[in-house]
Formats: C-alpha cells, structure tokens, sequence
C-alpha cells in the first residue's frame, strides 16, 4: 500500500517495509493528519484547486475518519507506510476517485511538517499546565509547612531556612520552566503546509488560509527550513531535560529526606513500595523513577541532535526518527512532573525532626559573627572567634545558644546577654534574614 508506486517495477522487500514504516510510531499524528488535510481541503476550494463539490466529499470523508478512529471502529494500523499514507488509503475507499485529488499541491515533507508543529504545540501547552499543577502543589505545601529547617551547602548544615523557602525555589525553578516552554511555543507558532517537497509548488495556493485555519501566527517564510527545521522540536526537549533536571534534584532532596538518617519528610504509602525480602521497607521509588527517567530525556535530546547535525537540506528520511524521542520525552516528562506533584502533595513533614537537626548543628554560627561584627568588631575577626567557640562546644557538647554568658566572655568581652535573641533560630528567620522574604 504505497503513495509511489508510479517509477517502480519491483515491489519493497519484505523486511525493507517493516524497516522504512513509521505508522507504528506516528499513528499518534492522526487527528494532526486529519485537521491538516481539512485546512488543505478548504485552501484549495478556496482557491479554485478543487470544486467546492469534490471538497465537500473530501471533508465529509476525512472527518467521518476521524470519527472511526475516535470511536474505536477504525484501528489506525495495518501494512501502511506511515500516518499519511493511512488517512489517504482510508480516504479514497471511501470517497472514489476524489480521494486521489487530496494531495494536490502538497507533499508529504510539508504534510509531516505541519503535524508535528501542531502535536508539538498542544502538547508543550498541556506541559504548561502540569508544570502549573505541580507549582501550585509546591505552594500549597509551603504555605502549610512554614516550618524551620536546616539549610545546607555541601550536604553539610549551614544555616537556618524554612521548608517554605526551600520549596519556594523549587516553585522558581518550574516557573522558568514553563516560561522557557511558552517562549517555545510562541516561536514555533509558524506553518509550514505549502512548502511542499522543498521549493513551493506552482500551484496558486494561499497559505495564510491555512494558517489562519491552524491557528498559527504566519506561514514560515522559506520553504527550506519549513520542511527542514526541527529545531522547534529540539528547543522543547532541552526545555524537557531541564525540567527533568530539576524535578531529579528535587527527586534526589526527598529521597535523602525520607532516609532514616534524616527523616525530615513521610513519603505517603501510595508513591512508595516495599522490598520482596525485608519486611520494614518502605522505600522512595517514584521518587528514585524520576530521577533514572531524567537520563532517558537527555538521551531523547541528544539523540536528536546527533540525528539532526549532519543533514543537508532539505527534508531526509532520517529526521522520521524525531518522533520516537520527541514523543518519549514528551510522555516522560508530563508523567513525572504529575507523579511529583502528587508526592509532594501527600508527603508529611516531620517538623520536630527538622527542628533538632538545627539545633545539632551549628546553624547559628554565621549570626553569632553577625551579632559581633554589630558591636564593632570586623568580621574576619569575628568569623575566627565563633570558630574557637565552635571547638570549644564541639568539646563541650554544646549548642552555641545553651552556653553561659561567662563562657561567652572567654571569646570577646562584646558579648551581652542579647546575643541570645539575636541567635533564636526563629527569630533569625522572622526578625533577620528579610524573613526569607515571605509574609
Ligand atoms: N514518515 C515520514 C516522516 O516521518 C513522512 C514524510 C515522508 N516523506 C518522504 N519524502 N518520504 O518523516
């Protein structure tokens, strides 16, 4: 079942069919396939290219298609070459002859062209959206946890935060992301049908109705890139891998978090899993899923870029090989992003855990230093005093805030008893600190 057979005299050996099909990967392209040929089929009535007779057979027949394969009664699979081929075939056993008159003044570059715009737009818009679900679930969890925690750096303790902020810059983090991802959108948002093969067609044809159709801003302006770019592709799958970065460093945050050693957070039992042999597991694994999937969508995206590097113009049959990875990257990214959301909105924060990590480690120190240099001494000096003080309690197996006032003075003769209020955890947070710069 081919579009070509015209200059052949012997038929596509078997295995060379199986191997040159993308219908198994592109049948996703269908209702792009379909809403592309309705737009072409109205251009070209439009234009005098077709009867309006012979286009309403045409529509009539592409969208009774349509319907079958969203009700069920048209499976789109079969000895096809590709998406294309199959909406055509279908196409002319259910309208005759006219069937054929469809792909008048296009070819199936610009035709593949303008599917995977379209897919690629409705779908980078429906990961703006899960980006947004999961920023609201960060917030909601902030603004029910504005709690005290350890801030670290070097995954050592450094000095006092709240869990607020500590997901208030993951909220950050997705905002770019989704930022990044409707810039995206805005510069793709260019139609590509009417390129043709490579060069137009010399047909008179009126691309701005078909773009209007679409829903795109303008038609591209040189026929080349139209069929050739897939940069729009590659730019949303580094859009992609970013986010999978962030979501595998968040990934990373609950599953040391949840660890005993820490146990700052419990993960809820719907996004956890137990071990077949140990019976006291309970182990982060969607957490862990995430950050391994992470890797898959950096493959996706350099894998398309090795693809894309050394291909001269204009369309080459290896870029069919953009689908795959756009769309496994595209299916893993808006799963993670909609497990993490849930996990975040169900784990439970173990305050009084955070609370004592604080006070076990030294999280003051910095304000003690502060708190010297506001009584005139310089900093170095300061930052070398509380340094023999941490020995000293180190020693002495204390908290810097539980020592005395005459121990105090065997570091500087500066410190009074206010030093006290001035290195509260708490009011380090809501005096200092712009009170991380929040309510
Ligand atoms: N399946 C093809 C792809 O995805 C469609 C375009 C085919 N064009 C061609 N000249 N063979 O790239």
């Amino acid at each position: 079942m081919k579009l070509w057979g015209g200059r052949f005299t012997n038929r596509e050996d078997e295995i060379m069919e199986k191997f040159n099909t993308s219908l198994p990967v592109d049948y996703r392209l269908y209702h792009e396939d379909i809403v592309g040929s309705l737009a072409h089929v109205t251009m070209l009535v439009h234009c005098d290219l077709l009867t309006p007779e012979e286009g309403e057979l045409l529509v009539n027949g592409l969208q009774s298609i349509l319907i079958d394969i969203e009700s069920g009664d048209l499976k789109v699979e079969g000895e096809y070459e590709d998406i294309h081929s199959f909406v055509e075939m279908n196409l002319t056993e259910r309208v005759g002859e006219t069937g054929k008159k469809l792909h008048t003044a296009r070819s199936r570059n610009d035709q593949v062209a303008v599917d995977m715009r379209l897919y690629a737009k409705n779908k980078a818009s429906e990961v703006c959206d899960s980006l947004q679900l999961l920023i609201d679930s960060l917030n909601k969890k902030a603004a029910e946890n504005n709690v005290i925690m350890p801030g670290y750096t070097h995954l050592q303790r450094a000095q006092v935060v709240t869990f607020s902020h500590h997901l208030g810059a993951y909220v950050q983090m997705f905002t770019r992301d989704k930022k990044r991802v409707e810039n995206a959108i805005e510069l793709m948002d260019e139609n590509p049908l009417g390129c043709g093969a490579l060069a137009g067609t010399t047909h008179n044809i009126d691309r701005n109705v078909t773009t209007e159709l679409l829903g795109f801003s303008k038609p591209v302006d040189n026929f080349l890139d139209g069929v050739s770019d897939r940069d729009y592709l590659l730019e949303l799958m580094s859009n992609f891998s970013i986010t999978m970065m962030h979501l595998s460093r968040l990934s990373e945050e609950l599953i040391i978090w949840s660890s005993q050693e820490f146990n700052f957070i419990k993960m809820a039992d719907a996004y956890s899993t137990g071990s077949s042999i140990m019976p006291q597991k309970k182990n982060p694994d969607a957490a862990e899923l995430i950050r391994g999937k992470t890797g898959r969508v950096y493959g996706s995206l350099f894998s398309l870029l090795t693809t894309m590097k050394g291909l001269p113009l204009a369309y080459n049959k290896d870029m069919q090989e953009d689908k795959e990875q756009f769309f496994d990257s595209l299916d893993t990214v808006m799963d993670c992003l909609e497990i993490m959301a849930k996990m975040i909105e169900t784990l439970h924060v173990n305050e009084d855990n955070m609370k004592a990590a604080i006070k076990a480690g030294f999280l003051n120190a910095t304000e003690v230093a502060d708190y010297l240099v506001s009584k005139g001494t310089a900093f170095r000096d300061a930052h070398g005093i509380v340094g023999l003080l941490i020995i000293y309690c180190e020693k002495e197996n204390k908290a810097i805030e539980d020592l005395t006032i005459d121990e105090f003075a065997k570091f500087s003769d500066q410190i009074g008893s206010d030093i006290y209020p001035y290195i509260d955890y708490e009011n380090i947070i809501t005096k200092g600190n712009k009170g991380l710069l929040k309510k």
